[in-house]
């Protein structure tokens, strides 16, 4: 059972001057606790300024924990003590009970760590900054709670831009706030090593810095900004203790043998060619990789390991292996005898070079093994053999946990499609800091189920948890982390956390709680979660696209039809409203006399706007999104394809039938496709267009066009396509639209299919 209360402020007290200013607390944290029960008719407990925290020395870390976070200002006597402990029995060693009484507020855990995540359940359910020098009240509850998942992370890239070790710090605070347990620290790539390895000081004097980065995804030029920095062994060894404090464990990522420019920049003989190699300056996937081939190499990679495995107490190391190229494999003598002295040759389709990343990767995992550690890689390690206590972390969807379970290995799960806090967390990117493109919204995020029920009983119970992602190529600043992370780490936390059924509303009205701890602690945390949430419907029988807008609780809605910014006297929005004409809807949030961001959508209405529009095949379900009728409602997807305007189609034609409320002389049909090719994103190919006359049951084909394989320079762009014909009187329109079924020569994921991602039909 759940209590109802938020941080009701208590009625004043008789006198003022003599009874401080009461504030309630509720226990409707993020996450939620699994079991709140009150004890009715009980008394609350009160906390004044004179509250005792009661614990053992075990504990005595969570007690001064629990002091730092209660907030200033309190006066009064308290009603009795609060006492930690840790003995309670339970399966999971995080889970705490908290029983508060008149008397008594204990706080129970399984372990510390169970303590620390009872402590951050109150530290959340009592308010961060009281209105004035008051006392708390605790309402006598029975609170019971345990994690999902035992594994629970975040990830945090300090390669591409560096991170001083205080921000380090800052952010395994904001972690633990979130019952976070888990930082996994992308510590290398190609554009910088960080970590201290004594036995290759050159990877940090060389490998630690580059002079500039590319500006943007690909240019052109460069900026003029160096990045350097890296973490002494001792350093690193400081951040582990301290977020040892907090309960969070440490997994050093070592990203090999793909990602390693830097240490071939420092150590040239670590690659095939023997370089010359830079520390990279552009994004993306580099061809130079780790010779295997070279006995030097596999020392590397184990001594390497080694030094990082005696700072790094966890019981995982990451051993990276994303994104590895074998085109320069395929050329080197070198590679070319390990594939031959191994006896890799072609099996089930898969390359002797893939193979052969295969046999780095049991390598690797060796190493970490005789350190009683287990090795996590990126799932592309699943494209050949591996170990069996590889643990798989599934980001290129959740195809990588699927398959890793299938295969018996235990999996972390952190798709793209849910958990890659690089993305925009906004459609209205034009507004937001530059990102890496995407769309992960804070309802998206709260929306994974790392266990779906197409995976058994027993390849559940190999998935330890999921984390997110943060990959820094476009971050720089702490700010900006923060500004990534928060609130998409609250929904996260929900779901790392929470067992049974989520509600994104209820999470939404939880959720300013939250916002005001962030900003008691001053981070940097997006809004857009109290920004209008608007939805869109075709009513293709009113011939009207309804709108729908939702906020956070105590928020106004006003919106404009003529694209001005709302003010506090634009209509207020009290229900679904239709709109039939072209026109500017803008809205937003007004609370307290403040106003949120705006939201801006251009309805543009034609011939066929709002009709029934449905398809012969669905689009792919990851990218459905508003189906059929979004290709009539009105509403042009901008570049970015995943903000609901655009549907998505890969190995299968868009075939659309368009259903005109009345018969009529159109004599063109347009659409827009949307070309994203560094993700395999497009332009058709041809075109062909049907209409139904009147009367009719039978379509004719009125027009096609055939249209040349896309330009490789074409990168990101909205292209238009019109077909012209002679006019025709029409009840039916169909629409095919052909993509490039497979992709070009040219492009980097050639023979992989080619996505077609249409929007907005129209005719005239
Ligand atoms: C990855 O995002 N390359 C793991
Ligand atoms: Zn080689």
């Amino acid at each position: 059972m759940r209590l109802t209360a938020i941080i009701l402020l208590a009625a004043m007290a008789v006198n003022p001057a003599i009874v401080p200013a009461r504030t309630v607390a509720g226990y409707r944290t993020i996450p939620i606790p699994q079991s709140v029960i009150p004890n009715t008719g009980e008394s609350p407990f009160i906390i004044g300024s004179d509250i005792k925290i009661d614990a053992p020395d075990s504990l005595s870390r969570e007690a001064r924990f629990l002091r730092e976070y209660l907030p200033e200002g309190l006066s009064g006597r308290s009603s009795g003590k609060i006492i930690l402990r840790a003995d309670l029995v339970d399966i999971s060693p995080e889970a705490y009970m908290i029983s508060v009484g008149p008397d008594e507020v204990t706080v129970n855990g399984a372990s510390a760590a169970g303590v620390f995540y009872g402590i951050q359940t109150l530290r959340k359910s009592i308010p961060s900054v009281l209105d004035a020098d008051g006392e708390i009240e605790l309402p006598s509850v029975q609170i019971i709670d345990r994690p999902r998942f035992a594994y629970r992370g975040t990830h945090f890239d300090v390669s591409r831009h560096f991170f001083t070790l205080d921000e380090v710090k800052s952010f395994i605070d904001m972690i633990a706030l979130h019952n976070i347990n888990t930082l996994h620290w992308h510590l290398t790539d190609d554009q910088g090593w960080r970590i201290e390895i004594k036995k290759y000081p050159r990877l940090t004097e060389i490998g630690s810095y580059r002079p500039n980065s590319i500006i943007g995804r690909t240019g052109p030029g460069y900026d003029d900004i160096p990045v350097s920095g890296f973490y002494t062994q001792e350093e690193a060894r400081d951040i582990v203790r301290y977020a040892a404090e907090r309960h969070v464990q440490v997994i050093p990522e070592i990203d090999l043998p793909g990602h390693m420019m830097a240490a071939m920049a420092s150590y040239p003989e670590l690659g095939c060619t023997g370089g010359p190699y830079e520390v990279w300056r552009q994004w993306g996937v580099n061809d130079g990789v780790l010779c295997p081939g070279k006995d030097g190499t596999m020392q590397f990679i184990a001594d390497v390991l080694n030094e990082v495995m005696d700072i790094f107490p966890a019981p995982y190391i990451h051993i990276g292996g994303d994104e590895c190229p074998k085109v320069v494999w395929a050329e080197c003598p070198r590679c070319q005898a390990r594939i031959r002295e191994l006896g890799l040759a072609e099996k089930n389709g898969v390359s002797p070079e893939a193979q052969l990343q295969g046999y780095v990767t049991a390598f690797a995992c060796d190493v970490v093994r005789r350190h009683g550690k287990s090795a996590i890689g990126w799932d592309e390690i699943l494209e050949c053999d591996i170990p069996q206590d590889a643990i798989i972390m599934s980001w290129r969807g959740v195809e990588g946990a699927a398959n890793g379970t299938r295969r018996g290995h235990n999996v972390i799960l952190a798709p793209t499609s849910h958990c890659y806090f690089d993305f925009y967390q906004t459609k209205d990117t034009a507004n937001e800091p530059y990102a890496i493109g995407g769309l992960t919204t804070v309802e998206r995020v709260y929306s994974l189920e790392p266990c779906p029920d197409t995976m058994t009983p027993g390849q559940k119970a190999l998935v330890l948890g999921c984390q997110a992602n943060l990959w820094t190529e476009y971050i720089s600043t702490f700010p900006h982390v923060q500004y990534m992370e928060l609130p998409r780490l609250a929904a996260l936390s929900e779901v790392q956390w929470c067992s049974g059924e989520k509600d994104f509303g209820d999470f939404k009205n939880r959720l300013p709680a939250l916002m005001a701890v962030y900003d008691r602690l001053g981070y940097n945390y997006a809004r857009h979660i109290a920004d209008v949430d608007v939805r869109y419907t075709v009513d293709s029988g009113q011939k009207a696209l309804n709108v729908t807008c939702s906020a956070l609780p105590g928020y106004d809605i006003r919106y404009t039809l003529d694209g001005t910014d709302p003010t506090v006297s634009s209509p207020l929005y009290t229900e679904p409203l239709a709109l039939r004409e072209d026109c500017v809807f803008k809205t937003t949030t007004f609370r307290d006399g403040l106003q949120g961001r705006p939201v801006c959508d251009t309805l543009s209405v034609g011939p066929v706007t709002f009709s029934k529009c449905t398809l012969a095949v669905e689009p792919d379900a990851g990218y459905a999104f508003g189906g059929a009728q979004s290709l009539v409602d009105g509403l042009t997807g901008t570049c970015n394809y995943r903000t609901g305007r655009w549907i998505g189609f890969s190995g299968k034609n868009c075939d659309a039938t368009i259903e005109l409320a009345s018969p009529m002389v159109l004599r063109e049909v347009s659409f827009n496709v949307d070309v994203f090719s560094c993700d395999g994103l497009v332009d058709c190919r041809g075109v062909e267009v049907y209409g139904m006359a009147p009367g009719s049951s039978e379509f004719r084909l009125l027009a096609s066009e055939e249209y040349p394989e896309m330009d490789p320079g074409m990168e990101f762009e909205v292209v238009g396509h019109s077909v012209g014909f002679t006019p025709t009187e029409v009840s039916k329109l169909r629409v095919v639209i052909r993509p490039q079924w497979v992709l070009p020569q040219w492009h980097p994921l050639t023979g992989c299919l080619g996505f077609l991602f249409v929007d907005e039909i129209r005719a005239r």
